[in-house]
């Protein structure tokens, strides 16, 4: 397949771009005062404005024209297919089959998935009724998911998001190697009353195994051997692994390798999430993502979300000239989308080689950055409106609290359209030069009607499914991640290193004496 870049469309979107760079985004609404009606699209309750972006309607066909180049709707047919679109470890991508409801994945993979499903959403329910109980008989008052990257920052958004005050456990995630992390939350647990879920997809990731094992020994310390046997689940492909470590086999809740790790949240990686809010509402942020599954297959590229969201993001990136993006949610209880986007995006297409081997052109992916509003408007707005043009904004609302707070709610969602409005058109010339703000910064409003398990389940799945449409634009693959594993296999001579002293690379010995000196 021809390098995107190399292809007509390309060409065509990049002469659009030269007739729009004197078009400012205030010229673009003084032209068309209806913009805001043109370029906005609602799913179900999902609404994406795209008015505030440096597009007009003739965009839009262009990154329709640029998605046939890329072959994009028979690449997506593929991965609903079940076809091996993770090229290089030769395997499907089908987290859509693990909330599939109508039949848009092959049937085997689906039944899998339900099986796997139904087994993790009964032990949920059994721990939350207090069937399930720890080795001294008491129900469980604490649950703690030892895991990182997918298999923590997904189910750890989606409990921030969605966990109410009176359910009946605490949830807590441990992920980090550096010991605090478990202590901070050890700290707080009763033995008696804790079950740990070992999430690893691998169940060989060095950090969760570390902590796993420590958990492991506070437990068995206290309660004896036999105690893990109840008070340990473990979330993993590896069975065999899980069983090695110790857990009991009733509670290894599997899923397949077709799954990737940040896109495991819909499967048994999501036993806190299950646990945290009960099986209705699990279901509910399934349905959300397939609904969200079956909008990408079937609307039509110039108003399907994620493409449209995928090629604004190609637009600015590559044509604007603006390689970062700030996501910005103006809700405090989706503060976990920030990791959450930044790993699927940047660890599935942050890549310098094409599935077929050849050297990527162009920005595959942005360096996504950001924190919840109005917090964010403390910290690094000042240079989104004042530095240098790197960024492109998007904002994530949500119109309905899920409080009483209504002056409060009102006064964050003025904040966010105002801090929209202030990046799209500036301040205008009747200001000092100290006070000018140049404006013409593009920015994407995504609004939830309301937060709650569906709506959050089709945003997570939109956020999936922009990911592959840049993906297959830049023909990458966007289900492995050989980069990290290579600083992994670094650390491992050094970890040996820091007791006998010597065995490094010339680039570390100096850093490595004096850490050893210090430690
Ligand atoms: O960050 C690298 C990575 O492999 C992620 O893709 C994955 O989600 C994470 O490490 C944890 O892997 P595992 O679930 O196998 O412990």
């Amino acid at each position: 397949m021809p390098t995107i870049t190399d292809t007509a469309a390309w060409t065509r979107l990049t002469a659009h771009r030269d007739e729009l760079s004197t078009i400012t985004i205030a010229d673009l609404f003084a032209a068309d005062p209806g913009r805001g009606e043109r370029l906005s699209w609602e799913v179900s309750g999902l609404w994406l404005d795209l008015s505030r972006q440096r597009i007009n309607p003739e965009t839009i066909q262009l990154f329709a024209a640029l998605t046939d180049a890329a072959q994009l709707a028979q690449r997506r047919d593929d991965m609903f297919s079940g076809k091996s679109v993770n090229s290089t470890e030769g395997r499907p991508a089908l987290h859509t089959a693990l909330r599939d409801l109508s039949g848009l994945t092959p049937d085997l993979f689906r039944s899998v998935a339900r099986n796997h499903r139904e087994s993790m959403l009964a032990f949920a329910e059994d721990v939350r009724i207090g069937k399930a109980r720890g080795s001294t008989g008491r129900v469980f008052q604490d649950v703690v998911n030892i895991g990182i990257g997918g298999s923590q920052i997904g189910p750890m958004a989606v409990t921030t998001a969605l966990m109410g005050s009176d359910e009946p456990q605490r949830i807590h995630y441990v992920a980090n190697i550096d010991a605090a992390d478990w202590i901070t939350t050890r700290d707080h647990l009763d033995p008696e009353t804790t079950l740990f879920l070992v999430a690893s997809k691998t169940f060989f990731t060095q950090e969760t195994m570390a902590n796993a094992r420590a958990a492991k020994k506070w437990l068995v310390d206290t309660l004896g051997e036999e105690a893990i046997t109840k008070q340990f689940a473990a979330l993993s492909s590896n069975t065999l692994a899980a069983k090695a470590f110790g857990i009991n086999p009733k509670r290894i809740f599997s899923f397949p390798d077709w799954v990737g790790g940040r896109f495991s949240l819909w499967s048994a990686i999501g036993l806190s999430i299950a646990i945290a809010i009960g099986r209705k509402e699990f279901s509910a942020f399934l349905e959300g993502a397939h609904e969200m599954d079956k909008h990408f297959a079937a609307a039509p590229f110039e108003r399907n979300l994620p493409v449209l969201l995928g090629l604004t993001d190609i637009w600015n990136r590559n044509l604007l000239n603006l390689p970062a993006r700030a996501v910005l949610p103006y809700s405090e209880r989706l503060k976990g989308l920030n990791p959450y986007i930044q790993q699927l995006e940047m660890e599935s297409n942050g890549k310098g080689v094409t599935a077929t081997g050849d050297p990527v052109k162009g920005r595959s992916a942005s360096i996504v950055f950001g924190m919840t509003g109005t917090n964010g408007q403390h910290t690094f707005h000042q240079l989104l409106h004042q530095g240098p043009a790197v960024a492109a904004i998007e904002f994530i609302g949500v119109a309905k609290a899920r409080h009483d707070y209504v002056g409060n709610h009102h006064m964050l969602l003025a904040n966010m359209l105002g801090q929209a409005e202030a990046f799209a058109l500036g301040t205008g010339a009747d200001v000092s030069i100290h006070h000018a703000c140049p404006g013409n910064r593009p920015n994407t409003l995504i609004v939830l009607k309301s937060l709650d398990a569906h709506t959050l389940g089709m945003l997570m799945a939109l956020y999936e499914h922009k990911v592959f449409v840049e993906g297959t634009v830049f023909n990458i693959n966007s289900f492995d991640q050989y980069g990290v594993e290579f600083g992994k296999a670094l650390a491992v001579p050094l970890i040996e290193a820091f007791s006998s002293g010597d065995g490094t690379s010339p680039i570390s010995a100096a850093a490595l004496a004096k850490l050893r000196a210090w430690s």
